[in-house]
């Protein structure tokens, strides 16, 4: 087991103000929050995205807040020394404030996460007042926000005009100001990404964002090639654990079918006498 210290909002605060860069992943289940737990990433996202990852709908907008209670639980359980964050499905939060607390009161008392994520710019303004008032710490995420990307017309990068990419760092200061103690930023255009991190004192958290943010974030399963489904572009696969998988899958059906396994080494090999059976 790695030698490691769970790191706090005052770390992350820390390491933007000295230029020290950090690391956030996704986990959906025990294991590999155990395994992501031992390694040196300090952050792990229960994220909305296992709506696809985990229960194959096409787009993460059907999630429940039960399904987020069953997955956060798992993870809290298995990373110990990770900081925890819950997403806060679609339709949990856009209601009201009160709402909006409800539900993040759920994730936070049900759970044990550190945090909850919503998603979201200056629309959200008073949801993460009344969140952050309650005493919950909040992440926001702007720039490609999935639960809504059906109505900016699909996957696509945000911020690509002048425009659009000062509306971006306009929603940044205004989550600033409401209370987030850092935000997401997905699916924007080096240059705006820059912009961003240097508008706001709070991290930065970028997924598709380019290399001058405070963190990156990237979702395990596409990281680590399991997820066959898509390939967005600023995924960078450090393994290729799917083709793993399937190899180990075949040697075992081989084994199988040709009598290899199991040999003595997997067997119970106590004599019994079996006589009075026959
Ligand atoms: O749900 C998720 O995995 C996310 C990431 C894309 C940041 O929100």
């Amino acid at each position: 087991m790695a030698d490691k210290t769970k790191m706090t909002v005052m770390d992350f605060k820390k390491f933007k103000e000295e230029g020290r860069k950090f690391s956030y992943v996704t986990a959906y289940d025990y294991t590999m929050a155990s395994i992501i737990d031992e390694s040196n990433v300090e952050i792990i996202l229960v994220g909305d995205s296992l709506g696809m990852i985990m229960l194959g709908y096409s787009s993460t907008t059907p999630v429940t807040m039960e399904d987020m209670v069953h997955h956060i639980r798992p993870v809290v359980k298995g990373a110990p020394n990770t900081f925890i964050v819950g997403d806060t499905p679609f339709g949990a939060y856009q209601e009201s404030d009160e709402q909006a607390v409800h539900n993040a009161v759920r994730l936070i008392k049900e759970t044990g996460c550190d945090c909850v994520k919503l998603e979201g710019g200056i629309e959200m303004e008073s949801r993460i007042k009344a969140i952050v008032n309650a005493g919950i710490l909040v992440m926001g995420h702007i720039g490609l926000t999935p639960q809504t990307a059906t109505s900016v017309g699909g996957f696509k990068v945000q911020g690509g005009t002048t425009e659009s990419a000062l509306k971006l760092i306009e929603d940044a200061k205004t989550l600033e100001r409401a209370g987030v103690f850092s935000m997401v930023l997905e699916a924007v255009p080096t240059v705006v990404g820059k912009a961003v991190t240097e508008a706001v004192k709070v991290p930065v958290l970028g997924i598709g964002a380019g290399p001058h943010v405070d963190c990156q974030v990237l979702v395990t399963q596409d990281m680590l090639g399991m997820y066959g489904e898509f390939k967005p572009k600023f995924v960078k696969q450090y393994a290729n654990i799917r083709k793993v998988m399937v190899d180990a899958l075949n040697d075992f059906h081989k084994e199988t079918l040709s009598g290899e396994f199991p040999t003595p080494e997997f067997s119970f090999n106590k004599e019994v006498t079996l006589d009075k059976l026959y």
